[in-house]
């Protein structure tokens, strides 16, 4: 295959040792800087220009796009996506795991062990946001730090709410973590490439520091993973569509609490604390995946009119518990079951006799229409308002 690795760091480790490990395996390799690129939108296929002249063709591109240029290098990397070049993390991923507040938002409905967060701006709420995480001490991150900048560890109330109320005036967004002492200054950092973690680090903190970042003068050591670590690292990689991940995890008292998912992992630490060959992994993994390029199936699947993609919850008490799926009448009312979520587990493509549980949900596309009835009631928490007349509304047929 022939792969561009965007990186303004060409001689950095990590972009070393993912070239040499793409042209030991026989494959074309280039590393583009990130911010030569022009994105062309004159003609009518999506394009991009490098260095002033049109891009040669690619099958494959490895995006390493630093904090800084976050904005530019997703679209760039969303430009290749619209080029149907196979990328392992998506511009939307690559946005979203960025973002420390955004990122907890996205997870926080898989169930995901986290820390407790809370986000607030106003300075009432500051104080009650604090006790909500469970008082001080507390943790105060900036929304988009890096290498343990912008990560603060308040011992009280008072210098908590005086130092979130300094970074507000500065125009910084904080969000409000509960502090997870029993890791005392360590954490666990694991690699996912694809659907597996290939390597795992503990980092541990220097000295009184508890930010146990390698940049922070953390230290590293390989690490057997628990398997509820593996599986809480691959389950968020996955949810956040990043085929290439760096997670990191707290050790709390119950599990696994994720902090926050890298896209743009980095390769030294952990690579010298396992010796294993993390670069080769991504290749591998890459040249495996690259006739799959992403597709925003959402997009695609709703141009249809009247067709869409909705969740179905089978209700405890819907005569469809205990039916298999052939049998549900769903397909006779023009509705395909895509996936089937039952607790943690998720069944793709599950198969005509696979048997419906209660509280079974079911991602499907279909006409919405027939799926109307069957999507699972909002929880009710705003206040009432007043119904319009049935004329104020025109319906399109
Ligand atoms: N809620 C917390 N409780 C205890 N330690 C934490 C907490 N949040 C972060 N840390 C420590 O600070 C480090 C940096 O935090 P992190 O959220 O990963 O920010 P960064 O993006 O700067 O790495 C973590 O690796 C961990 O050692
Ligand atoms: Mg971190």
């Amino acid at each position: 295959m022939k792969i561009a690795i965007l990186s303004r760091a060409r001689t950095s480790y990590s972009t070393q040792r993912l070239k040499a490990a793409a042209l030991d395996r026989g494959h074309d390799c280039k590393v583009l800087n990130t911010l030569r690129f022009a994105i062309d939108l004159s003609t009518n296929e999506p394009d991009l220009q490098f260095r002033g002249r049109p891009l040669s063709d690619y099958d494959a591109v490895l995006p390493r796009i630093g904090a800084s240029i976050t904005y530019f290098g997703s679209a760039v990397v969303r430009q290749f996506e619209q080029m149907d070049v196979y990328t392992p993390n998506t511009a939307n991923g690559i946005t979203s795991s960025r973002d420390k507040l955004r990122a907890i938002q996205i997870l926080s409905r898989h169930d995901i062990g986290m820390p407790a967060t809370a986000f607030a701006r106003d300075r009432k709420d500051v104080l009650p946001a604090i006790e909500r995480v469970g008082g001080a001490p507390v943790v105060i991150k900036l929304l988009e730090g890096t290498q343990g900048i912008g990560v603060i560890l308040a011992p009280d109330k008072k210098v908590a709410e005086a130092i979130v109320e300094t970074l507000q005036s500065a125009r910084q967004n904080v969000l409000i973590q509960q502090f997870v002492a029993e890791s005392r200054g360590r954490d666990i950092r694991a690699l996912v490439v694809g659907d597996r973690v290939v390597a795992a680090m503990r980092r541990v903190a220097a000295g009184d520091e508890f930010r146990s970042n390698v940049h922070r003068g953390g230290s590293v050591e390989a690490v057997d993973l628990p398997a509820e670590f593996e599986r809480t690292a691959v389950r968020c990689a996955q949810i956040m569509g990043l085929r290439v991940a760096g997670v990191d995890m707290l050790e709390g008292a119950d599990g696994p609490l994720v902090m926050e998912v890298n896209s743009s992992p980095g390769l030294e630490g952990i690579e010298r604390a396992t010796e294993l060959d993390v670069a080769g992994a991504i290749i591998d993994y890459i040249a495996n995946q690259v006739s799959f390029p992403e597709l925003d199936v959402r997009q695609r699947l709703t141009v249809s009119t009247g067709y869409g993609v909705a969740e179905l919850q089978v209700h405890e008490s819907a005569d469809l518990v205990g039916k298999p799926i052939g049998e549900s009448g769903l397909r006779d009312r023009d509705v395909t079951v895509l996936t089937l979520h039952r607790g943690t587990e998720v069944i793709p493509n599950p198969r005509d006799g696979r048997v419906l549980e209660a509280n079974d949900r079911l991602l499907c596309f279909g006409k919405l229409e027939a799926m109307r009835d069957m999507i699972p009631a909002r929880r009710k928490r705003r206040a009432k308002v007043r119904k319009l007349p049935p004329d104020a509304l025109t319906l399109d047929d």
